[in-house]
C-alpha cells in the first residue's frame, strides 16, 4: 500500500487532501502542531472525517523540531511520497517580529524535514506547497516558470521562495526526488477565515458591508481547492525538482469577483474601500502552460462553481 505523509494537515488545503487520499484507499500520516494563526477548532473540524479513518495517523509535532517520530510511522516503505503543505501562510502578518515565525515554520521546518527525508532514503518524492507570492510584481504577465524572475514583495514571499529553493537543491545536489508547484490564490470550503472569500461571504451573510484594501481593481488568478489537490495528485510522479504555476482560469479584478459572489448569494454587497496593505500586490496571473506539459494538469472548476461551493460550506441551508 502507498504510504503518505501530509504536512500541514489540519489546514484548509492539507486536510482537503487528506481526504482525497484516504478516498483513494491510501495510508496516510498526518502532521500539524495546530498553530493558532486562526482558530485550532477549524482545524479540528476539516480533520474530523479523517479522524475517523482507520488508515489516517495524526502527529501533533512542530516540524522544525526533532523528527525522529516520524521512523516509526512512516515503516520501510519506498513507496513514501511527502506532500509538504505545512507553513506559516498569509502576507500581511509577515512584516516585524512575526516575520520569525515565518523563518521558523517556512524556511527551518522545510529544511528539517528535508533533512530527514534525504536520511530516511526511499522517497519517492517530495512535493512542496509553493506560492505566487515568489514572483512579487513583475514587469510582464502572465507569470511564467522560465522567464519570470521571482522577486518577492513581501517577506512571507521571501520564505516560500527560500523553502523552494531549498526543495530545488536537496534534488540538485543529494538526489531528492521533487516538484514544487506555485499555488495562486486558492479558495472554496475549509478556506482560511482570514482569505478575503471568507471573510466576504461571512459579511454578506451578515449584511455588513466587505471590506476591501485597495481600489478593488487589483487581480488576482483564483484557483479552487479541488484543482489544487488535483494538481497535487498528478505532481506525485513528477519528480526532477520542477516548480510549476498551479493557477489560472480565473484571473478577475476583485471587483468582479465580488460582483460573481453577490449573483451567487443573490444580494447585492456594499463594500467598504480601505488603504491596501504593505506586501499586498496589484496583480497575479499564472501562466499554466507548464503544468499542462508536465502534469497534464489544467483548472475545471469556474469562480461562480467555486464560490457556490464555498458559500455552502459556510452557510449549508443556502439554498443548492
Ligand atoms: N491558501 C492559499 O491561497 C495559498 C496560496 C499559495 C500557497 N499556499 C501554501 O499552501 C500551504 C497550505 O496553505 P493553507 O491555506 O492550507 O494554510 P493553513 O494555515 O490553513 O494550513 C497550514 C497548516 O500548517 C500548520 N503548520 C504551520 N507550521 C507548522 C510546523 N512548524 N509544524 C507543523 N505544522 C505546522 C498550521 O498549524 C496549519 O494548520 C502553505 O504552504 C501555503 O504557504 C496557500
Amino acid at each position: 500500500m502507498k504510504n503518505y505523509i501530509v504536512t500541514g494537515c489540519a489546514g484548509f488545503i492539507g486536510s482537503t487532501l487528506v481526504d482525497r487520499l484516504l478516498s483513494e484507499g491510501a495510508s496516510v500520516t498526518g502532521i500539524d502542531v495546530f498553530r493558532d494563526y486562526y482558530d485550532t477548532e477549524i482545524k479540528r473540524h476539516n480533520l474530523a472525517s479523517a479522524l475517523e479513518n482507520p488508515l489516517f495517523t495524526l502527529a501533533e509535532k512542530d516540524l522544525s523540531q526533532d523528527l525522529s517520530f516520524l521512523n516509526s510511522f512512516t515503516g520501510n516503505s519506498d513507496e513514501l511520497v511527502i506532500y509538504h503543505l505545512a507553513a506559516q501562510a498569509g502576507v500581511r502578518k509577515s512584516w516585524g517580529s512575526d516575520f520569525r515565525v515565518y523563518t521558523r515554520d517556512n524556511i527551518d521546518a522545510t529544511q528539517n524535514l528535508l533533512e530527514w527525508a534525504h536520511s530516511r532514503g526511499g522517497i519517492k518524492n517530495f512535493v512542496y506547497a509553493s506560492s505566487s507570492s515568489i514572483y512579487g510584481i513583475p514587469s510582464t504577465l502572465p507569470m511564467t516558470e522560465e522567464k519570470t524572475v521571482p522577486v518577492p514583495h513581501s517577506p512571507y514571499g521571501v520564505t516560500k521562495l527560500a523553502a523552494e529553493n531549498l526543495v530545488r537543491l536537496y534534488t540538485a545536489n543529494r538526489g531528492l526526488p521533487s516538484a514544487s508547484l506555485r499555488f495562486f490564490t486558492v479558495y472554496g470550503p475549509r478556506q482560511r477565515p482570514d482569505m478575503a472569500f471568507n471573510r466576504f461571504i461571512q459579511a454578506a451573510f451578515r449584511e455588513k458591508p466587505i471590506g476591501v484594501f485597495g481600489n478593488g481593481k487589483q487581480t488576482r488568478d483564483f484557483t479552487f481547492v479541488d484543482d489544487i489537490v488535483q494538481g497535487l495528485r498528478l505532481a506525485e510522479n513528477s519528480t526532477t525538482g520542477l516548480a510549476m504555476n498551479l493557477g489560472g482560469g480565473n484571473r478577475v479584478t476583485l471587483l468582479q469577483a465580488i460582483e460573481t459572489l453577490g449573483k451567487v448569494m443573490g444580494r447585492e454587497i456594499k463594500i467598504d474601500f480601505s488603504e491596501s496593505k504593505l506586501g499586498d500586490v496589484p496583480d497575479t496571473w499564472a501562466s499554466a502552460e507548464l503544468a499542462l506539459q508536465e502534469l497534464g494538469w489544467k483548472p475545471s472548476v469556474s469562480l461562480e462553481e467555486g464560490l457556490r461551493q464555498e458559500v455552502i460550506w459556510l452557510n449549508p441551508s443556502f439554498p443548492q
